[in-house]
Order: C-alpha cells, then structure tokens, then sequence
C-alpha cells in the first residue's frame, strides 16, 4: 500500500513559487496562480483536482455526521469545491440540522440518526465531525457501509480506537482522510520543501506552542437556551462513554472532559504534530512523551488540564529528534509557531508565515577562548588560525520569508484532496496511518499527563506503557 511521502505531498498540492507571496528585500511579489473554485478567489485549489470526476461525470455526493461548529465551518469550505456536493447531514441535537443547511446554503436531508445517511446508495462519502469518542463507531459504520470518509482530528478517542479504524479502513479498501487540514496546505508544503532541501542541516529540536488567553479559547462556548432532553438526544450522544445525567455543559463543552475528548493534546497538539508530520517526513508514533501541566484558571469541573507541556523522543535516521510541544490556555502571548533548529538553520512556521533563517557556522576565530591567554599567546593563535584559513568566507544562504495570500483556505483544499483521492482512489495525504500516528501522540502525552510518568510507545504490542 502506498504511504505518503513528500513528494506525493508536493504533486497533491500543486505548489507553485507564485502561490506565495514573498516578502523581503523590497521585493513584494503578489501570489498569482489563484485556481479559485464556485467564483471564489483566493482559495488556490490546484486545477489538477477542480477538475476530477466520478467516471460517469457527476459530482462526489456526501453526507455529513455532527453539524455543529466544525461541521458548518467543513460545509462552508465544500461550498467552494467544485467537485462535491452534500446531500445529507446527521446531528444529535435538533437545531444544528437547521445550522448546517445554513452554512451550506442548500437545503438537503437530514436525520437525527447517521444510519439512515449510510443506508442511501447515493452517499459516496461521510463527513464526520462529531465529538471525538464517536469517531470510531461512525467511521466503522460508514467504511462497512462502503462509503469513503473524512474524519476530523483528532481521529481517534483511544489508541484502541485508532487502530481499529485503520483496520477497517483498510481492510473495506476505502479512502479514509484525517482532518487536520494543514497537512494540505501550501503553507506546510512550502515548510516541507525548505526542510527537504537540506539547508537547515541536521534537526534534532522542534519546538511548538499554540496558546489562547479567552473562555472560547478554554471551550467554554455557549449553550444555547433551548439545549433540553427534547432538542437533544443525550443517551445517543453518551454511547459507550459512562452513563451521566443529562448536561448541556457536557454536550456543548466535551473538550473539557475525557469521556469526549482529548484535550489540548487532541484540540491543538495534533494539529502541530501533523505539522511536524508533514514538515519532516517523519511518520512514526513518539517513543516516549513526559507531560506536565496543571488546570490553573478554568476550574469550571473539567478533568483535562488548561496548561499542558509534553517533551517527546521521536526516532529519527539521523538519532533522536526532540519535540517540545506546549499549549497555554492563560496566556496567548506569540500565539502559534513551530520551530526546527538546525546545525545550519532554522525554519518557522507560524499560522500564516513560513521563514528560514540561515545559522552562521562559516569557520570564525573564536577570541573568546583565548581571553585567559597571553597577549603572545593570542596573537600567536590568532596567527595561526588566519594560516590555517586563507580562503575567503563562502557567502550565507539567504533568508526567506513566504506568507500565504489572503484568504487562502486550506480547508477547502483538504476537502478537493480528498474528492481527489475518491476518483482517483490513491492515497491521500493525510491517510488513516498518518491520522492515527498523530493522534497517537496526542495520546501519548494525555496518559503521562494523567499518570504523572513518562508514556511509552511499545510498537510490538501498538500499546502505551505508562
Ligand atoms: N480541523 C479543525 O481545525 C477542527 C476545528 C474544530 C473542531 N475539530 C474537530 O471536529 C470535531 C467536532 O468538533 P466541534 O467543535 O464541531 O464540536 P461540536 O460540539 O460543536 O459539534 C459536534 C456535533 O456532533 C454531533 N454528534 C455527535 N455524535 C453524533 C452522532 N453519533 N450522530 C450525529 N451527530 C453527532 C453533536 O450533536 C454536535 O452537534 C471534533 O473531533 C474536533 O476535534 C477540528
């Protein structure tokens, strides 16, 4: 089975130099190149996949399960892409229905039960943006059914829950795309080519961070007033999570709670591994992750901590690469960044920026040694030294700095990958290995968070030792 590579990454994304916008040095080329889909300008949807579609011409039909902030975000990015349609959406809470034919703008059917969406002939493919501990069972319903599917990040509640579905993906041979939707950004693909080409030499530090400093970013969103036991269906939402009395806090805000969700690990870590997943080429669960952190400021009865730091060793080719991911819910000072220090340079990628900046490691005499040395003495080291160096100093690569254009979507572009990959029935980017190893990591650092150790991956058994 093919595995994502870079290169793969390259050609899904189309990149071109005149996507960008680079800055610097007087020189303010604008990104052209603007494949714009449905009249839309500055999404950049490479032509290649406008154009797919299912060999008897029509359009990918899909339907959606969980309509809520993610789902209707997801439908007004498919609104710009050419080559789907949505033809039918899910929600556990009745009002969403109603959100979600909004975003799109169309109306279509709906169902408080995915089932029915599975039982059409006519869905090809299934969106599922629902709150992660139903990740699973949709996904395995809908691969049964023979439907392809996008799943949102984090894409699995458990490691259990991962490997399951990579194995019923597999084995029903269905396209399955994880929804962390930078991993289809040109932004990342750009990151990806700098790193490629060498000029940051050996990596054995990545350091990452995206902190918030607002309830909304802490997921204390609203409740709405008519959120009842007669809008919502309570026991549909707990499944196999403990049984609970009725909570519209726990509907609305599962983030805060591990019965639900995963936290800041499965909220934003996955979101930088991914990142880290696509920049690198690494492809591979961490071998061990100590977190640390603590909830300081939303003590509003959640268990997931509002500060969460997690140190990662992840095998490399070239030795140990070690991560450092840190997310604050307190503080949003230099919000979201992901830096690779390397022995020749260094590459940050911020929400919209990606900036290489070379390291001067050209052969210098080092006078700071020689400081507890004879005024002979250093002049005769200083001597030798030129002696020893009589060419001149190489030049130092330049720095570059590339920002997306604005208005760019990586999220339509991930949903285009994605129809892409129906018609054409090769890997995605994002593939259900790619998807889990992240989420695996996102895992990795809940458990040692919660078990005050370190986590370690055993790759015989696919199990975390803690
Ligand atoms: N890729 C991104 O940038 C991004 C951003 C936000 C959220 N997410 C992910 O998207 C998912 C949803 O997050 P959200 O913020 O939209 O949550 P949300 O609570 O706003 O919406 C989830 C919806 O799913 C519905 N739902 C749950 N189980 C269902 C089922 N079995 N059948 C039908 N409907 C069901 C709920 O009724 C709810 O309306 C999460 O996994 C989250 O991590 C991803």
């Amino acid at each position: 089975m093919v595995r994502h590579n870079w290169r793969e990454l390259m050609k899904a994304s189309s990149m071109t130099r005149r996507d960008f916008v680079r800055l610097g040095a007087g020189a303010a080329v604008a990104g052209a190149a603007v494949a714009g889909a449905a009249g839309q300008s500055n999404v950049l949807i490479p032509g290649s996949l406008s154009a797919q579609s299912l060999p008897d011409g029509r359009k990918i039909r899909f339907g959606i399960v969980g309509t809520g902030i993610r789902g209707c975000d997801l439908l007004r990015s498919a609104r710009k892409v050419p080559t789907g349609v949505c033809v039918g959406s899910a929600d556990l809470y009745s009002t969403r229905l109603q959100a979600g034919k909004e975003a799109y703008g169309s109306d279509f059917e709906t169902t408080g039960d995915y089932r029915r969406l599975l039982d059409r002939k006519d869905v090809d493919a299934i969106f599922i943006a629902t709150s992660d501990h139903h990740h699973r069972r949709v996904t395995l319903d809908a691969v049964a059914a023979g439907k392809d599917v996008y799943c949102e990040k984090p894409m699995s509640h458990s490691v259990a829950d991962g490997l399951a579905m990579v194995a019923a993906v597999e084995a029903n041979k269905k396209i399955f795309q994880a929804g962390s939707q930078r991993a289809s950004s040109i932004l990342y693909a750009k990151a990806h080519e700098i790193f490629a080409s060498g000029k940051l030499g050996e990596v054995h530090e990545i350091d990452a961070q995206w902190n918030r400093n607002t309830p909304g970013g802490a997921w204390q969103y609203p409740i709405p007033p008519d959120a009842s036991p007669q809008t919502i269906d309570w026991k549909g939402f707990l499944v196999d999570a403990p049984e609970h009395a009725f909570d519209p806090k726990r509907f609305f805000r599962w983030r805060c709670f591990q019965d639900y969700g995963s936290g800041l690990g499965g909220d934003l870590f996955v979101h930088l591994l991914t990142g880290i997943q696509v920049i690198t080429g690494m492809n591979t669960p961490a071998s061990r992750a100590y977190s640390t952190g603590g909830i300081y400021y939303f003590k509003d009865g959640r268990d997931f901590p509002d500060l969460l730091e997690t140190l990662y060793d992840v095998p490399s080719p070239t030795g140990n690469v070690h991560i450092h991911l840190h997310c604050n819910q307190n503080n949003d000072d230099n919000s979201e960044h992901i830096v690779f220090y390397g022995k020749t340079g260094t590459l940050v990628v911020t929400g919209r920026t990606v900036t290489f900046t070379p390291q001067d490691v050209r052969p210098k005499f080092e006078g700071y040694g020689w400081g507890g040395m004879t005024v002979a003495q250093r002049k005769k080291g200083m001597d030798d030294w030129k002696a020893e160096h009589p060419e001149p100093l190489a030049a130092l690569p330049d720095a570059e700095t590339f920002s997306l254009p604005q208005g760019y979507d990586d999220t339509a572009v991930h949903i285009a990958n994605f129809f892409n990959a129906i018609v054409t029935r090769e890997h995605v980017v994002e593939d259900e290995t790619f998807g889990n190893n992240c989420a695996i990591g996102c895992h990795l650092a809940n458990q040692s968070y919660f078990h005050r150790t370190v986590a370690k991956w055993d790759a015989a058994t696919k199990t975390i030792k803690v």
